[in-house]
C-alpha cells in the first residue's frame, strides 16, 4: 500500500534521497498533488508515466525553486518571463518555452518545449530546497481519472497498483486552490493560453498584452488538455438549475438514482444522492475533485452537475473541467 506520511524534517529529506536515487514521491503543491522524479533521470520519468498509465506523449511539468532553476531548463528566458514570475511565482502558472538541449527529451515527452512551474505549497518548496533541483510531476491521479487533491486521493488511485506498494505520499492538507494551474504556451511571439486556471487571461493580459483566447486544445499542442481528461467513471451531465428542478421531479425509476453536485442539496430527494456544493468560486474549485470522486463512489448510473455561473475567470475555469468530465 503507498504511504501517507506527514511532512517532517525527515520525511522530506527521506523524499529527497528517494528522488535522488531515481524513484518517484507524491507531494502536494497548492493546485493539486503531483506524481514527482528527478527532471534529469530518464528511467524515474519512465516510471513516472508507467506508474501513471500516461500516454508516452503527453508532457510533464518541471517544478523549480524560482527563476534561477527555471533558467536552467530553457533556452531563452526573456523580459515577459520575468514579469510572469515576478508577479505570479511562486503560484498556480506553468509557463512553456523552447527546452535546453541538456534537459532530457524524456522530461518533456520528446518535445523541444519544456512546462515550467513553481509552486507555492510549503511542503513542495520544502522538498525541492532539499532536492536541490527540479522535479517533475504530473497530478498524482492514474491518467485519464480526476486529479487528487488530498493525500487520501491519490492513496486511492495507487493502492490496487503493484508497482506503487512503496509509494510515499507526503500529506499538505487540502489543496487550497484545487484545479490545475494555467498552462501559458511562451514559444510564440503570441503568447497562448493551453489551459485556464486560476490565473485568469485579464490577469496575463495585464502583463502580455491581448493574448489569444483559450479553447479546447487538439492532442499534439497541449496532450493533456484533451477532452474526457478530467472524468470520474460514472458519466456526467451538465444541467442548469431549472433542468436538474424537473430532473428532481421525475419518478426516479426513470433514471434509477443519481448523484447529484448541487448548491442546494435540500432539492435532492432519495433515492438520489446530493452533493453540496458552495456558492463562491473559491470554495467550488476547491471542494470539485473530491466532490467528484465522492459522487463516483455513490455508483450511481449518472452525475448530474449543476451549472455554475461564468462571470469571472475562476468559475471559467471551474467550467472547463466540468466540460471535460462530461466528456467534452
Ligand atoms: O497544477 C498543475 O499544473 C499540476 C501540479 C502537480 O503542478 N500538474 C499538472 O500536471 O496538472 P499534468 O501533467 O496533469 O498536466 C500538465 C499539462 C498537460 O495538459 C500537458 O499536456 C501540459 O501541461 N504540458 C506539459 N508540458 C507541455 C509542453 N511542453 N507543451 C505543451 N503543453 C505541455
Ligand atoms: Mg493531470
Amino acid at each position: 500500500m503507498p504511504r501517507i506520511v506527514a511532512p517532517t524534517d525527515d520525511s522530506l529529506a527521506q523524499a529527497a534521497d528517494v528522488l535522488r536515487g531515481g524513484g518517484v514521491v507524491a507531494f502536494p503543491t497548492e493546485t493539486v498533488y503531483g506524481l514527482g522524479a528527478d527532471t534529469f533521470n530518464t528511467s524515474a520519468i519512465a516510471r513516472v508515466y508507467a506508474l501513471k498509465g500516461r500516454p508516452a506523449d503527453n508532457p510533464l511539468i518541471a517544478h523549480v525553486r524560482g527563476v534561477d532553476d527555471a533558467r536552467t531548463l530553457v533556452q531563452s528566458w526573456d523580459d515577459r518571463c520575468d514579469k510572469l514570475a515576478g508577479r505570479f511565482w511562486p503560484g498556480p502558472l506553468t509557463l512553456v518555452l523552447h527546452r535546453a538541449s541538456k534537459v532530457p527529451a524524456a522530461a518533456a515527452a520528446g518535445l523541444d518545449t519544456i512546462a515550467v512551474r513553481c509552486p507555492s505549497h510549503p511542503v513542495a518548496r520544502q522538498l525541492l530546497e532539499r532536492f536541490a533541483a527540479p522535479i517533475s510531476a504530473p497530478s498524482a491521479n492514474r491518467s485519464g481519472c480526476v486529479s487528487p487533491t488530498q493525500a487520501r486521493h491519490v492513496a486511492d488511485d495507487f493502492s490496487s497498483i503493484a508497482d506503487a506498494a512503496d509509494l510515499m505520499i507526503l500529506d499538505g492538507g487540502d489543496s487550497e486552490v484545487g484545479i490545475e494551474s494555467t498552462v501559458v504556451d511562451l514559444t510564440s511571439a503570441r503568447p497562448r493560453i493551453l489551459r485556464p486556471g486560476s490565473i485568469g487571461v485579464e490577469q496575463l493580459e495585464e502583463i502580455l498584452g491581448t493574448m489569444e483566447s483559450p479553447r479546447m486544445e487538439s492532442q499534439t499542442i497541449s496532450p493533456g488538455t484533451s477532452p474526457l481528461h478530467y472524468a470520474p467513471r460514472t458519466p456526467v451531465e451538465l444541467v442548469d438549475t431549472m433542468e436538474l428542478k424537473q430532473r428532481m421531479a421525475e419518478p426516479a425509476n426513470t433514471s434509477g438514482p443519481l448523484a447529484v453536485l448541487c448548491f442546494s442539496p435540500p432539492f435532492v430527494k432519495p433515492p438520489h444522492k446530493p452533493v453540496g456544493m458552495p456558492r463562491r468560486a473559491d470554495q467550488y474549485a476547491r471542494r470539485l475533485y473530491d466532490a467528484l470522486r465522492r459522487a463516483d463512489g455513490f455508483g450511481c448510473s449518472r452525475i448530474l452537475i449543476e451549472l455554475p455561473p461564468a462571470d469571472n475567470a475562476l468559475w471559467r475555469a471551474v467550467h472547463d473541467r466540468l466540460r471535460r468530465a462530461a466528456g467534452g
